[in-house]
């Protein structure tokens, strides 16, 4: 049928039940969780299936989210290559606070590159049968407020009308979804911090077998991994820093001495890749408009130093499949009128942890009153269980459940 129509029409016509804008890890998982409970869906992604398998981005799981994976049975490779970790250290200009999570909380964290969760769930998509379109163009969504919403795009130069009747915008913080809720409906929250993260991927077998924040006079310092050959670390650089001011022997000897520990060194090698990233907290709400309903950075944004952005990214879907799951198998709308809500509670939660880290463990430029605060806190976390215990419980996550 579609064949002749586009033929015809230069346009076809296929209808679904949920149109998924973004092929990223809200997306994908949204798709798969759908799938399982027989509810079909399109995704649309507007850069190539290489580009997003490629693109290095975080990569610490909360065992709520290895959980979401594994129940949709997608987890072999992570539960084979995965790292399993139990504490984390932070370090202050060559002191170590050990903060044991799993003896705190009970919960554990695995070390697992978003880029490997992404390639996981677009095989899962595929061997599943499911719908998924890399390199559509010119998306635009319609009638997002009625009941028969509709998203337009370019696909191999046909243009195309998808109708459904839902939209997920999963399209990160730069692309499209948010903007089809009209502005005057629509609330940010932002706050841009006065520095950024220079990251490298390196050859180098990771000297530490768990995560090092370091907070250093000269800047923070995060030492973290990919598997027993990869190291990932990362600096605090002024906004806006070239990477080319950066040649790898200015990254090594900034990393050693922020990281630095008596007897102790961070193993070198050649470096995969280097990017800086700007350090952004950043909140749209609400998270619906009538049949549009908004996941993961398409609504939100954390600094990275709670590791929070894909955990929270995973969240919002699990309780986006959830409420779209009842809509279709009873025709209650009880979960869809409380996503927003619901989502924004976890959300807020972690900006305000993201919030907390950051500026634990950045050289602040603010006052002298200011840094006071800052040596106080640092304190606190080092001398009581109590402070420990928070900051655990926080970066661990706290437990999932229908309202949270
Ligand atoms: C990472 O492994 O890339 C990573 C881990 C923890 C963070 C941020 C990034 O807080």
């Amino acid at each position: 049928m579609a064949e002749p129509r586009r033929q015809v029409l230069g346009i076809f016509v296929p209808r679904t039940q949920v149109v998924i804008v973004g092929a990223g890890p809200a997306g994908l998982l949204l798709a798969l969780l759908l799938d399982q409970a027989g509810i079909e869906s399109v995704v649309i992604e507007s850069r190539s299936r290489a580009y997003v398998e490629q693109r290095v981005r975080a990569g610490l799981l909360e065992q709520n989210t290895v959980e979401v994976l594994r129940g949709l049975g997608v987890a072999e490779r992570l539960d084979r290559e995965g790292l399993v970790h139990r504490g984390i250290q932070l370090r202050r200009e060559g002191r170590t606070r050990h903060i044991p999570i799993t003896e705190l909380t009970g919960r554990e964290l695995t070390v697992y590159g978003q880029q490997e969760i992404v390639k996981d769930l677009i095989a899962a998509r595929i061997a599943r049968g499911g719908e998924l379109r890399f390199e559509v163009a010119d998306v635009s969504l319609q009638d997002v407020d009625g009941t028969a919403p509709r998203v337009t795009c370019l696909f191999e130069g046909v243009r195309t009308e998808l109708q459904c009747d839902f939209v997920a915008g999963c399209d990160g913080f730069h692309g499209i979804s948010r903007h089809a809720m009209p502005r005057g409906l629509r609330r940010e929250y932002e706050r841009v911090y006065p520095f950024s993260w220079l990251g490298i991927l390196a050859e180098a077998p990771p000297s530490t077998d768990e995560l090092i924040y370091a907070w250093h006079e000269r800047g923070f310092a995060l030492y973290t991994m990919r598997s027993p050959q990869v190291s990932r670390l990362y600096l605090q650089v002024a906004n806006g820093e070239p990477v080319s001011e950066w040649p790898p022997e200015r990254i090594w000897a900034e990393l050693q001495q922020r990281l630095a520990s008596d007897g102790w060194s961070v193993n070198e090698g050649p470096i995969l890749e280097a990017a800086v990233t700007p350090m952004r907290s950043f909140v749209s709400e609400p998270l619906r408009h009538g049949r549009l309903l908004l996941a993961g950075d398409a609504a939100h944004i954390v600094p990275p130093t709670g590791a929070k952005g894909l955990n929270l990214a995973v969240n919002d879907v699990r309780l986006l499949a959830a409420a779209l799951c009842e809509h279709y198998a009873s025709g209650s709308d009880t979960l869809l009128d409380g996503y927003s809500q619901t989502a924004l509670r976890r959300v807020w939660r972690a900006q305000e942890f993201s919030n907390n880290m950051t500026t634990l463990l950045h050289r602040l430029d603010g006052t002298d009153f200011d840094r006071g605060l800052q040596r106080a806190r640092l304190d606190y976390v080092w001398h009581s269980e109590t402070a420990a215990r928070s900051l655990a419980e926080n970066y661990v996550g706290l437990p999932a459940t229908p309202d949270f």
